[in-house]
């Protein structure tokens, strides 16, 4: 019966079948050592003559990386093996022999790998990468569903503008114009004055023109949304949130990280409450690291990293000028120029992890601000019903997982946090 090789600690003195690919072929004499990954992990075979026969013995010297294999053998307890064990091979069943398998243990450049990303992702350090994400995944809902909240997914196509026009994935849909979602949040407020707490997890988009480094055109994004909440109980939603994410990684996901190389003790410090400052603040820290921002501008990346790297853990960032920020976000009561919103700037220049705001639970200034910013009425009369009836207080923010996954595995690049990345110029494969 099949074996996995995760499980093979617990197999000592079995004969079990592992059935996977090869990963690399040493030989000495009339011996191999045969190192066979399945997707559970990797263990080395030792193949000798004696015990396979000459034919097959033969056969196997010829195994190339990625050639498909079906190994019988007995486990073996060998604390100098990796994993702990290795398998004493009594048969081999080849499926295919792989000729020329394109990725070699030499250094290979990035358009390279992205164009080979189907088999890119066969690596060891995308596997760690990809478990990563993984995990990150099952805390964000693990959190919200032993919470009481209610996950509402909102639809992925739609005909309004979340977060402004200038990204938007515009398609033909019976004749009609619609959108690729940049975010679900207009509807997850609707969700939330129907169910109170809520959340939607899934994939957005945005037609980012601009090539760096945190930008993907496909991303996931889980936004939660909350009937009466208002900004300082968002912002302890939020750092108790990522502090979730941050610490069911390091206990569930330590071998990934370290296989990364990832310096654990700066994740395991992660812990409430997070430093908050005011927009006007951060922009005077920027300004004396040398920033020549001005006030009333939006952060870019560069700002980001000057102000955050003052800290150990996530900044959050809020009150920023109403003009940079989008439309529905509510305005601040003690000045009218800012708005009652959050970004959560993550550490070691990583930049924005999580946007978020209190809702502008008022109907004529959510008018007000529409028509400031030229936004059709007539595509949200829905969403104004929510302040016509039984407007309250609410709050919520979206998380991009490709940020939160770059820098819990402290990489440099977002796009090897997806499995298949969606960037400018990149749709294959
Ligand atoms: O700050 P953003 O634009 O906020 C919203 O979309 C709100 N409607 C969310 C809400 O309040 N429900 O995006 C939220 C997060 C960012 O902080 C970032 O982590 C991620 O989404 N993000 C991207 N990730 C990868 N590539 C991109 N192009 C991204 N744009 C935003
Ligand atoms: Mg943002």
């Amino acid at each position: 019966m099949q074996s996995y090789i995760e499980d093979l600690k617990q197999k000592d003195g079995e004969t079990v079948q592992i059935r996977g690919w090869v990963d690399n072929l040493r030989s000495s004499g009339k011996i191999l050592f045969l190192i066979v990954r399945d997707g559970t992990g990797r263990t080395q075979c030792i193949v000798s003559k004696n015990d396979v026969g000459e034919e097959t013995f033969e056969r196997a010297k010829a195994l190339s990386q990625e050639s498909s294999v079906t190994i019988t053998g007995k486990v073996r307890k060998d604390d100098r093996a990796p994993g702990g064990v290795e398998v004493q091979t009594s048969a081999i069943e080849i499926h295919q022999v792989a000729s020329d398998y394109p990725i070699t243990p030499k250094e290979h450049g990035d358009a390279f790998l992205l164009d080979h990303r189907h088999l890119w992702i066969r690596s060891r350090q995308q596997h760690a990468i990809l478990r990563i994400r993984a995990e990150v995944v099952r805390a964000i809902q693990e959190f919200f569903d032993t919470r009481g909240y209610l996950r509402v997914d909102s639809p992925i196509l739609t005909g309004n503008a979340c977060e402004g026009t200038s990204t938007l994935f515009e398609t033909d849909y019976f004749g009609e114009r619609a959108f690729l979602t940049q975010s679900g949040q207009l509807y997850v407020e609707a969700a939330a004055m129907a169910f109170g707490k809520v959340y939607c997890f899934g994939p957005t988009f945005r037609a980012e023109k601009s090539k760096t480094r945190r930008h993907l055109t496909e991303f996931w994004m889980v936004e939660p949304e909350v009937a009466y909440l208002q900004l300082p109980g968002l912002l302890e939603l939020a750092e108790q949130f990522v502090t979730h994410i941050v610490q069911s990684v390091v206990k569930n996901r330590r071998e990934e990280l370290v296989a990364l190389e990832r310096d654990v003790s700066k994740l395991e410090k992660i812990e409430p409450p997070f430093p908050r400052i005011r927009y006007d603040d951060a922009i005077r820290i920027a300004q004396q690291k040398g920033s020549t921002i001005e006030v009333g501008s939006d952060f870019g990346a560069p700002e980001e990293t000057l102000v955050s790297e003052e800290y150990d853990l996530p900044l959050m960032v809020t009150h920023y000028p109403r003009q940079v920020k989008a439309f529905y976000m509510a305005r601040d009561p003690e000045n009218v120029e800012r708005v009652l919103c959050l970004d959560m700037l993550a550490p070691e220049g990583y930049g924005e992890i999580i946007g978020g705001s209190e809702r502008e639970a008022n109907l004529d200034l959510l008018l007000q601000r529409m028509e400031e910013e030229n936004i059709p009425r007539k595509d949200l009369e829905w969403y104004l019903d929510l302040r016509r009836f039984g407007t309250v207080p609410h709050a919520g923010f979206g998380l991009g997982v490709e940020r939160t996954v770059t820098w819990i595995c402290g990489i440099k690049h977002l796009r090897e946090t997806i499995p298949f990345p969606r960037m400018i110029h990149r749709i294959y494969p």
